[in-house]
């Protein structure tokens, strides 16, 4: 006898669990299968930003920062510190802890809105009159059956050819998270945002790090005066870089692992690290969900296919998050599962995806919404530029902390923001103002008349804004 809902979810992740949260507001019979185990075997949802990203890479994140204040900061404030030490195995430990918190805390806010949740894995086992059937297969053995199913089954991590991860020496995200100790030397592949994260976590706790990237350039997708900045930050902090490789051979017989590339002029090169980290983008999965059944379409990348409103080719079965096109981040899928769960109840979900933020959690911190300014001249758009340096920003030198700049593009004639760009202390929070602004369609000068609490590092922004104009206060 098979368990009837309106609203089937497939995948807990933040696209999923959030999805399902939205429909059950809505007043829909909701069940959420998914499969992620904890140590114990027991549910562990929230998927791969709860259980092996955002979540646990941001608590290592603050943990090695701490150890880093300390060892090169603390003495500027007068505090002096003999014997420090860094205990991995208790970072590791609260990292885990503060995964088991997030774990709980959405298995909590799911039985608060009511919705079922499965803990095994969803594959589509056919079409049935008025919706698709549904196998759970786990913990949980059931068969459900919805009218509406929104499948958010997320992404894994993609390997090199030839090196299949063992997570002990080729580690993935999942194993970059959970070294028993700081390797001496530790090489990345990728100059991401996962290899800069994670090679800034080891890096902080003493790690040698060497980042080996395919591209020519340093991080194409953010604005090029930001990259250049944050590079010149993150050699300073020691980490090394190969741009332009072209990697031949992974080997991991031996003791550690022995990279073979051809640098960017075409030399052979080795490189011999105790561990690895491949961080070189994502794929998505549908590993178990059975598409075939039904006959949801995927794209030659193995990608769920999806209109611009997340309808698949199905009708009734949605797709959101890391599955289907568009950037592969947890806000984002998000909103797509909230817009879908709205979309099921007749109203107009909606995502912008224009004003999509993205952040890099390394120090300095880099965010940005919106046009960079290479887009906008290959855009052939007519733009103003305004910046605005922390060094004469008086909250960032109490912090000691003064890297990096706001920087502002405008529309030339309207003035209206196109993007906004910040390398710097708490970039991930002031990114936040941007989004609200662009949302708004304001225009510069309406966040430089906007009163900005003094000493605060917002005030960057607002000088950011007055920058456009060429009216700066402070610089
Ligand atoms: P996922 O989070 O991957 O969730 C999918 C879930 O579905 C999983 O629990 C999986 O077990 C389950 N599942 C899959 N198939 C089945 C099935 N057939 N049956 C049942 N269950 C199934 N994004 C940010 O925005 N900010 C960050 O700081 C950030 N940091 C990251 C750090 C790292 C190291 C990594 C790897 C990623 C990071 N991301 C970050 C990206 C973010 O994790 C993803 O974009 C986000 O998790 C995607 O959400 P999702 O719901 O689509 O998929
Ligand atoms: P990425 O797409 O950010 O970076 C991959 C890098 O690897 C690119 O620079 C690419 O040119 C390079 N590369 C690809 N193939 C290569 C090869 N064969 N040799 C050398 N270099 C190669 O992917 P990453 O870092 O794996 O992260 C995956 C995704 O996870 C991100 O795109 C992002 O969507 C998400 N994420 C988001 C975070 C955040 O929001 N703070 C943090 C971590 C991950």
């Amino acid at each position: 006898m098979s368990k009837q809902f309106d609203v089937v979810v497939i995948g807990g992740g933040p696209g999923g669990y959030i999805a399902a949260i939205r429909a059950a507001q809505l007043g829909f019979q909701v069940a959420c299968i998914d499969e992620w185990k904890n140590d114990k075997g027991g549910p562990a949802p929230g998927g791969t930003c709860t259980n092996v990203g955002c979540i646990p890479s941001k608590a290592l994140l603050q943990s090695s920062e701490h150890f880093d204040h300390a060892a090169h900061h603390f003495n500027d404030h007068g505090i002096s510190l003999d014997n420090l030490k860094m205990d991995v195995a208790r970072m590791v430990g609260r990292k885990n802890t503060v995964v088991k918190q997030n774990n709980d805390g959405i298995l909590f806010l799911l039985k608060k809105n009511k919705v079922s949740f499965f803990h095994g894995r969803g594959s589509f086992a056919k079409a049935v009159e008025g919706g698709y059937e549904i196998n759970v297969a786990g913990a949980a053995n059931e068969v459900l059956t919805a009218k509406n199913v929104i499948v958010a089954t997320g992404s894994n991590a993609r390997a090199l050819p030839g090196a299949a991860f063992d997570e002990d020496k080729i580690l993935s995200n999942d194993g970059a998270l959970r070294l028993g100790a700081v390797p001496a030397t530790l090489g990345v592949i990728g100059s991401g945002v996962i290899g800069l994260e994670m090679g800034s976590v080891w890096r902080r706790l003493g790690a040698e790090v060497t980042i080996l990237e395919a591209m020519p350039g340093f991080l194409g997708a953010a604005d090029e005066g930001v990259a250049k900045e944050a590079l010149k930050a993150f050699k300073k902090q020691g980490l090394k870089f190969e741009f332009g490789v072209k990697i031949s051979k992974v080997d991991a017989s031996g003791e550690g692992v022995v990279v073979s590339f051809a640098d960017a002029k075409g030399v052979e090169q080795t490189l011999a690290v105790d561990k690895l980290i491949v961080s070189i983008g994502r794929v998505a999965n549908t590993i178990g969900l059975n598409p075939e059944a039904v006959g949801l379409a995927l794209d030659d990348r193995g990608m769920v296919v999806v209109d611009g409103d997340c309808k698949t080719n199905l009708p009734g079965v949605w797709a959101v998050g890391d599955v289907v096109r568009g950037p592969m981040l947890a806000h984002k899928a998000e909103e797509e599962g909230v817009a879908v769960a709205e979309r099921i109840a007749g109203q107009h979900g909606h995502v912008n995806f224009a004003t999509i933020p993205w952040v890099i959690y390394t120090s300095p911190e880099i965010a940005w919404v919106g046009r960079t300014e290479q887009q906008l001249k290959a855009d052939g758009v007519a733009y103003k530029a305004g910046q605005f340096p922390f060094l004469a920003n008086g909250r960032a030198r109490a912090l000691g902390d003064t890297t990096g700049f706001v920087k502002f593009l405008a529309d030339a004639t309207t003035d209206e923001i196109l993007g906004v760009h910040i390398v710097g202390p708490m970039a991930s929070e002031l990114i936040s103002e941007a989004v609200v602004a662009m949302e708004f369609k304001a225009s510069a000068e309406d966040i430089a008349r906007i009163c900005h609490a003094h000493p605060s590092l917002s005030e960057a922004t607002k000088e950011a804004a007055l920058a456009v104009d060429k009216r700066t206060l402070n610089f």
